[in-house]
């Protein structure tokens, strides 16, 4: 049974990998709750140019946080908004980087309203020095040969010279 007097929200996404601009948005949710769980979601369509499977992104995701007894990190299937009911969660955390980010949220924020009326979407916009960042260019940039080590954590950054044969 969960608490309801302990807020959760959940931050949904595929991070893979996490970044900087991730990070940065966990912790500025804090501010708006007790707990956070960040969830990875299992896709079909994220699979081509995947770089870490959902799995190693948890476990990443984990040891980022691993000093933040707030924090959780968790994989799921299906429906968000069924994911948030299951773990007693009202608020789900989103990033805006741009307007270009609008469309898409807009419409993931409705729909998600639509199927469960009592989950609110929250938008947060990353550090400035951030807002040009996204997991898609840095695993792009790395698999070109790039120096993505100012966009990621360094367990993150060994990790992705282990899986790219570096
Ligand atoms: O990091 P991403 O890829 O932009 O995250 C997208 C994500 C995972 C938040 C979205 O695809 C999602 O919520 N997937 C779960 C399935 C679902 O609920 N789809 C309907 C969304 S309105």
């Amino acid at each position: 049974m969960s608490d309801p007097s302990v807020r959760v929200a959940v931050y949904p996404g595929s991070f893979d990998p996490i970044t900087r601009g991730h990070e940065d948005l966990v912790y500025r949710s804090l501010r708006l709750t007790d707990r956070l769980i960040v969830a990875v979601a299992h896709t079909a369509t994220q699979k081509k140019s995947a770089l870490f499977s959902v799995e190693d992104r948890v476990e990443l995701i984990r040891s980022v946080f691993a000093d933040e007894p707030r924090i959780e990190c968790t994989s799921f299937r299906g429906l968000l908004v069924d994911f948030c009911r299951q773990k007693g969660a009202d608020l789900v955390v989103r990033g805006l980087r741009a307007v270009s980010d609008f469309e898409y949220e807009f419409q993931m924020a409705q729909m998600n309203h639509e199927l469960s009326p009592g989950l609110e979407t929250v938008f947060l916009t990353p550090d400035v020095n951030y807002s040009f960042l996204s997991a898609s260019l840095v695993r792009e940039v790395a698999r070109l040969g790039g120096d993505v080590s100012a966009f990621v954590s360094p367990r993150v950054l060994a990790r992705m010279q282990e899986v790219l044969g570096r």
